[in-house]
């Protein structure tokens, strides 16, 4: 009899390991997954990208040979602790909702008195060469660690910003017909190794959103949001839009008023 039972347990565990089971592949693979963002999270090496943002944060550079520490990134000039987690925001002096990326570029160009050309013209890393944005964008990103995300987008024009996202985020377009929703609008869906989230929920989007800028391994640098959005809406089949475009922040600006409350945690580790 008991070995009879054993027999049935010893089978149903091997129906488990070996018969196709989806969901147990599916945990599997999460399960390392996990536990390969564990061990590179003792030593991401984003932490150094996050130096680096300090030291250009407070280096005099620029035609101005001013440094960045006078930036108004929301919470009044040089306030950074939990900056991040409030963008995208309503800026009076520009008239304009601005992400982190945007209202940096911006101190860039009015405080060391770069172009906006050369200011973001190296807006994202390549072999060999490092970017100042990168680097800049870890260390404010950082200082929000521990914060809730708070984007209630209470502002009229946060609101149009927040509505827009939302259209976009939704809306089928391009040769594929594809919309963000399409990859990112259910819960558990995944394409290949990768779990995709549901941004539609606070949970899904605070998981998300909580841990960007993030380092990503298949790529060995750090992507700030804007150049995550850029690459999903390659991946859509869209026409990319411009670096800093009111279409990202829209997209922002929807996704952080989703995620808001969560608590943030970067810079992350992704595939
Ligand atoms: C064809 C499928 C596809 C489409 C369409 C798509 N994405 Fe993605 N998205 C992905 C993949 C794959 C990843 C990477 C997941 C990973 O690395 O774990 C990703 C990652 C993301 C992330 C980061 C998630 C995280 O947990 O860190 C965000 C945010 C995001 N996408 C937003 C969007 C938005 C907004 C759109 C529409 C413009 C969009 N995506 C369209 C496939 C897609």
């Amino acid at each position: 009899m008991v070995q009879r039972m054993l027999k049935t347990v010893v089978g149903v565990a091997l129906a488990c390991a070996f018969g196709g089971s989806a969901i147990a592949q599916d945990s599997k693979v999460a399960d390392e997954l996990a536990k390969y963002r564990e061990a590179l999270a003792d030593g991401n090496p984003a932490d150094l990208l996050e130096v680096k943002g300090e030291s250009l944060w407070t280096e005099k550079r620029g035609p101005k040979n001013a440094s960045l520490e006078q930036c108004d990134m929301g919470l009044g000039p040089g306030k950074l602790e939990g900056a991040y987690a409030s963008l995208p925001k309503y800026f009076k002096d520009t008239n304009k909702v601005m992400d982190v990326e945007s209202r940096l570029v911006h101190c860039m160009m009015t405080l060391q008195g770069f172009t906006k050309e050369e200011a973001t013209r190296q807006w994202f890393s390549r072999p060999g060469k490092e970017s100042d944005i990168e680097a800049l964008v870890t260390f404010i990103g950082a200082k929000s660690n521990g914060m809730k995300i708070n984007v209630p987008a209470t502002h009229p024009e946060e609101a149009r910003m927040a509505k827009m996202g939302e259209y976009i985020f939704y809306r089928r377009s391009g040769p594929q017909d594809f919309s963000c929703s399409i990859c990112h609008g259910q819960d558990g869906k995944r394409i290949r190794l990768q779990d995709l989230g549901n941004l539609t929920t606070q949970e899904g989007a605070g998981t998300a959103m909580k841990t960007w800028p993030s380092y990503r391994v298949s790529q060995g640098a750090v992507w700030t949001m804007q150049r995550r959005l850029i690459d999903c809406m390659r991946q859509a089949r869209w026409p990319e839009p411009n670096y800093l475009a009111d279409s990202i922040i829209a997209l922002e600006t929807y996704l952080q008023k989703t995620a808001t409350g969560t608590v943030m945690e970067t810079p992350g580790i992704k595939r």
